[in-house]
């Protein structure tokens, strides 16, 4: 059918095959798969979540069926407020909304922000369902190199000195996805003062903040800030479920009451009923304790896929060690396109990311990939990374 002419321009700037391709030949039942930010199913808190479904449709069927407010359940974004005043992310002025996943938060920021054209500043690599959302708006990306300590401070800055169109910064400082890297407390507090000086928006992503399974805790972007300049974006599919799409956005009232409005036109309001469910859950159990549970099991496998890779990768792979999150970041030395790599590991049944799917020049090869430790087990963690270093060793052959 003869159809492409008709679509609306900004979704023709969105492109997805490679990694489609891959999840598609990664769902295979034999396939080892290091490729999605999946959480653990072993850890949904399943036969808890049945009962409270159950009770809520039998007790307050009439709220949980019902429209509700586009702003989020009352005792649900109580909740969340009180966890985010705890970590000083949410301050007095502040207002919290829930949103359908943190998804949907960074896309409303967007939304709410850019014009056709306008600019925003992203970390290479980023978070695709992020770069996507701003390549949706038409807006351009800059894109800044992600060091060991987060982002290059002299590309922001200069990006900034030069293209006054750039409105926004989006971040994800606590263990990056893709890269699991940590942004420095010295670079999150410099990040602050660039966008103070240059009157510009932060978009703080931060879904896997509560996963450190190592280390010491860094402030939020957030928490540092007292000028209402950081838009903080959370959510609960890595700590509970990402099936119940529940998210929430923490910012000042101005940018909020332009988010509900978007978010009005987006979906009405979040899933009532999954809201429901998530506040009786942290009412009748410890969130925390289930979050110290999958810490320790993504410590554990996270450790383990890290042993197996100190021995079975060649030594010109270098690769970051991170302190908690779902991924590893791995680069190869030189020009390599690291699809080749991943299409040769499929054959082998193990299957991940190749790096140019995070880039906002998806185009340019990359020679870094994307491995996910979250969702296999330690026999299989160790089975594909031994794979994985035999195509490498050949590789280099
Ligand atoms: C950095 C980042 N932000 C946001 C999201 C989206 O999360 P949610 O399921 O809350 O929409 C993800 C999902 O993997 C992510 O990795």
């Amino acid at each position: 059918m003869q159809i492409d002419h008709l679509f609306a321009d900004r979704v023709k700037t969105l492109k997805g095959s490679a990694i489609r391709e891959i999840f598609k030949l990664a769902s295979q039942p034999d396939m080892i798969s290091f490729t999605g930010g999946l959480p653990a199913p072993e850890m949904f808190p399943k036969k808890e979540l049945a009962d409270i479904a159950k009770d809520v449709l039998l007790n307050d069927g009439a709220t949980a069926l019902q429209y509700g407010i586009t702003e989020g359940y009352d005792p649900l974004k109580d909740i969340v407020r009180k966890r985010m005043e705890d970590i000083n992310v949410a301050k007095e002025q502040d207002h919290v909304i829930i949103v359908s996943g943190a998804q949907q938060g960074i896309d409303l920021a967007a939304k709410v922000f850019l014009n056709e054209g306008e600019g925003i500043i992203v970390e290479n690599p980023s978070f695709i369902g992020a770069l996507n959302s701003f390549r949706a708006y038409n807006a351009k990306l800059y894109a800044v190199d992600v060091e060991n300590d987060g982002m290059n401070m002299e590309q922001v800055e200069n990006l900034l000195k030069n293209n006054d169109t750039i409105k926004l910064i989006y971040t994800i400082p606590t263990f990056q996805n893709p890269s699991g890297i940590t942004m420095s407390l010295e670079k999150r507090k410099q990040l602050l003062e660039i966008a103070k000086k240059y009157d510009i928006y932060i978009v703080e992503d931060n879904p896997y903040g509560e996963l450190r399974f190592k280390g010491n805790d860094i402030p939020t972007i957030k928490s540092m800030d007292d000028t209402g300049r950081v838009i903080y974006v959370g959510s609960f599919s890595k700590i509970l479920s990402p099936g119940l799409r529940l998210g929430w956005v923490v910012a000042c009232p101005e940018i909020i009451q332009r988010i509900v409005v978007v978010k009005q036109v987006n979906d009405v309001h979040t899933n009532i009923f999954a809201q429901m469910i998530a506040t009786q859950y942290m009412r009748k159990h410890s969130i925390d304790e289930h979050i110290v549970k999958i810490r320790a099991l993504y410590g554990k496998r996270c450790g383990w896929m890290l042993e197996c890779m100190d021995r079975y990768l060649p030594e010109f792979c270098e690769y970051t060690r991170p302190e908690g999150g779902l991924f590893i970041w791995c680069t190869l030395p030189g020009e390599y396109d690291t699809l080749a790599v991943v299409k040769e590991c499929i054959k082998r049944k193990v299957a991940f990311v190749p790096g140019n799917t995070f880039m906002a020049d998806m185009e340019k090869p990359s020679s870094s990939f994307r491995l996910n430790y979250s969702t296999m087990s330690e026999e299989k963690i160790e089975e594909g990374i031994k794979a994985l270093g035999e195509v490498l060793h050949g590789l280099r052959a």
